[in-house]
């Protein structure tokens, strides 16, 4: 079962999970079948289904809004993913659940491994590294996947807000001090399935390969987009002022995964291309 089924990854996973599994094997729930929040609907819930596998993906994942909500980001983020924990550990299901690369603080320097000591900076990746210490204490044979920087067509996302604000505006200021590696969801969607069909257990970190900032991607969105009259100005994260503090190198090594799998995370910017050709009309 796929809790958090209709969010921006969950429409990918379901579609993949579909092409690989037959359909009555495969559930996929959102908040309107089962709040995480509520402790007793979960339990009964998800015991009354006793899936063999549950692939936990629901999140408080607005990071601005976690910083201004702590209250909530927990309720979700820690405690929701206790009670679908709990509920796997009454099932003897096996557990998947997708955490982040903001469990680090980015001073690291160099690409983050699976076993480098968390240490949060703000409030969404404290909530989530409490997410995973409930699935690592409850479940036996659990799969937390960290990934980074998601896009894709089922959701409110960077690549699309930059093609809007281009068509708006003449100028955009961008954040050049946050290095990453933008995802593409449907990309990460074939990796989870098949790190399931592995049965891998432990954390793994899986994104696009290579590396960017927030304004090196933008203006790779831009140059794909076929838009030139743009004109893309950089800028700190202290200029930009959002409430959460996000690191400043938060690069995953996804070494693990590829070594699991035999498999290579494709370069961020193939993937950006598909999902432009894919997705969007060139603007101009
Ligand atoms: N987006 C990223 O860049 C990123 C990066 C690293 C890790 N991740 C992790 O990857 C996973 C998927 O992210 P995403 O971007 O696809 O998230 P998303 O689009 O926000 O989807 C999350 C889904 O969870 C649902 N949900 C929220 N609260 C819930 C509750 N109390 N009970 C049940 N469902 C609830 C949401 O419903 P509503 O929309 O109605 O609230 C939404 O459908 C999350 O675990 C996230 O933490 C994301």
């Amino acid at each position: 079962m796929v809790v958090g089924a209709k969010g921006m990854l969950g429409k990918d996973l379901m579609g993949i999970l579909h092409s690989s599994f037959s359909k009555d094997e495969i559930i996929g729930w959102d908040i309107e079948e089962m709040d995480i929040q509520k402790e007793d609907e979960s339990l009964t819930k998800i015991e009354n289904l006793r899936p063999e596998i549950v692939i936990h993906i629901a999140a408080y994942t607005d990071v601005d809004g976690c910083e201004l909500d702590k209250e909530k980001a927990f309720a979700v983020n820690a405690e929701g993913t206790r009670h679908v924990a709990l509920a796997a550990s009454k099932c003897h299901a096996k557990m998947v659940y997708l955490s982040t690369d903001y469990v680090f603080d980015g001073e690291k320097g160099e690409p983050y491994l699976e076993n480098d000591s968390p240490h949060p900076l703000n409030v969404y990746g404290h909530s989530k590294l409490k997410g995973e210490q409930y699935v690592q204490e409850w479940v036996k044979d659990s799969l937390i996947i960290r990934t980074q920087w998601l896009y894709g067509p089922f959701g409110k996302n960077f690549v699309d807000s930059i093609l809007r604000q281009a068509r708006e505006k003449g100028a955009l200021s961008i954040v050049n001090d946050q290095i990453g590696s933008p995802t593409y969801t449907v990309d990460l969607a074939k990796a989870i399935s098949v790190l399931i069909r592995f049965d891998a257990r432990g954390i793994f970190h899986v994104a696009n390969s290579d590396l960017c900032t927030w304004y090196t991607f933008s203006r790779a969105i831009l140059k794909l987009s076929g838009v030139n009259r743009v004109n893309v100005v950089p800028i700190s994260s202290k200029e930009l002022g959002r409430p959460a503090a996000r690191p400043s190198y938060s690069v995953l090594n996804c070494q693990k995964f590829e070594k699991e799998t035999g498999l290579t995370m494709r370069p961020w910017s193939e993937a950006l291309k598909d999902y432009l050709s894919t997705y969007h009309q060139p603007l101009s």
